[in-house]
């Protein structure tokens, strides 16, 4: 008698413990949507996945995607849930020094409290890897991180997205993933001089992009000319209804993050993509 109770309180523990620390395998999904392990790995034959290490060159410099694994000197070991939260949300690092856009929380600060719940259980499922992190090599001014106060102050509006009332659901979730993980206006919106997203100019595409190469339109201008079936394969696929292929900064998002997604999640990108208010194609 007294054992079956014993049973059953820890049965009540491991349930109570299932649904405080999130969901490992949603984690998963949600971290290919994210496209975290490409720039949490590094560019070589047999890194260690989320161990840290892939160069990332912009106009400011070159960052290093830093170690994920839960190790705890050289990864998220230490870290609780709390600060986790808190660099995705608010872009802060746990001794509240800022991190740099190169990490798209500007993006990630719309991921709703339960997707980050579960992307934290599956980081923390991760075996643990000692690679230890590289500094940045930044150019003047750009390495004080005190200087992303400003940055952030202009351009940086945290806060989970929340659904809008009278779209339906799908467009909803489309309008989420493209927003929030998939982060694709990282890429797909211009940005000026000071590295700030042309809010005016949403998804627009332009001629500037990483590694200044040009971006394409992802509003119904230039994406009218394909059917909801070529887009469907160019994401998942990478290859273009013409027979190209697509470029290396793109390939590796049809990689590592939309052609995981599930096919509803595919559609609803897809959807909420055709519903977008036309922009001009990008000029300079
Ligand atoms: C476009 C590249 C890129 C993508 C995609 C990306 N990150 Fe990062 N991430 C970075 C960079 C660069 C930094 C370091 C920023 C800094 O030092 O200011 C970083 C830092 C972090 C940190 C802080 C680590 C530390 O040691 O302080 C966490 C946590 C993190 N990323 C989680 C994620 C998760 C989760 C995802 C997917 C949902 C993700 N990142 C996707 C580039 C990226
Ligand atoms: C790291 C930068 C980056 C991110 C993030 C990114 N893209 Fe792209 N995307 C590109 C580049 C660069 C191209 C142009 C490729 C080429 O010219 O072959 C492109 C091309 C495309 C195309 C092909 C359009 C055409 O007609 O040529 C589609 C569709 C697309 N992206 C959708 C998305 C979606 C949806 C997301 C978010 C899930 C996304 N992209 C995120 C850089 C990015």
């Amino acid at each position: 008698m007294l054992r079956a109770f014993g049973a059953l309180l820890l049965a009540a523990a491991l349930l109570g413990s299932a649904q405080a620390q999130g969901n490992a395998k949603r984690g998963e999904y949600l971290s290919q949507a994210g496209g975290c392990l490409g720039c949490h790995t590094e560019k070589k034959e047999g890194a260690v996945p989320y161990a840290g290490g892939r160069a990332l060159h912009t106009p400011f410099g070159t960052f290093y995607g830093p170690n994920l694994t839960p190790h705890p000197d050289a990864g998220l070991g230490k870290w609780s849930e709390a600060d986790f939260v808190r660099a995705m949300r608010e872009g802060l690092r746990p001794d509240g020094a800022h991190y740099f856009p190169a990490f798209p929380y500007p993006s990630f600060t719309r991921v709703t409290d339960a997707d980050l719940r579960d992307l934290w259980a599956y980081l923390r499922a991760l075996p643990p890897n000692a690679r230890p992190n590289q500094a940045h090599e930044l150019r003047f001014p750009f390495g004080f991180r005190f200087v992303l106060a400003g940055w952030k102050w202009l351009y940086f509006s945290p806060g989970a997205f929340r659904d809008e009332p009278g779209r339906g659901a799908a467009l909803n979730r489309g309008a989420y993933l493209v927003q929030a993980l998939g982060h694709c206006g990282e890429c797909h919106t211009p940005r000026n001089f000071l590295g700030g997203p042309r809010r005016d100019l949403q998804l627009a595409g332009t001629a500037k992009g990483p590694d200044g190469k040009s971006v394409p339109n992802l509003t119904p201008t230039h994406l009218r000319k394909w059917s909801d079936a070529e887009l469907r394969d160019i994401l998942q696929t990478g290859l273009m209804p013409d027979g190209d292929v697509i470029a290396e900064t793109m390939a590796e998002v049809v990689r590592n993050s939309t052609e995981k997604l599930n096919p509803a999640d595919l559609a609803a990108m897809i959807a909420y993509l055709r519903s977008l208010a036309p922009l001009p194609e990008p000029k300079d």
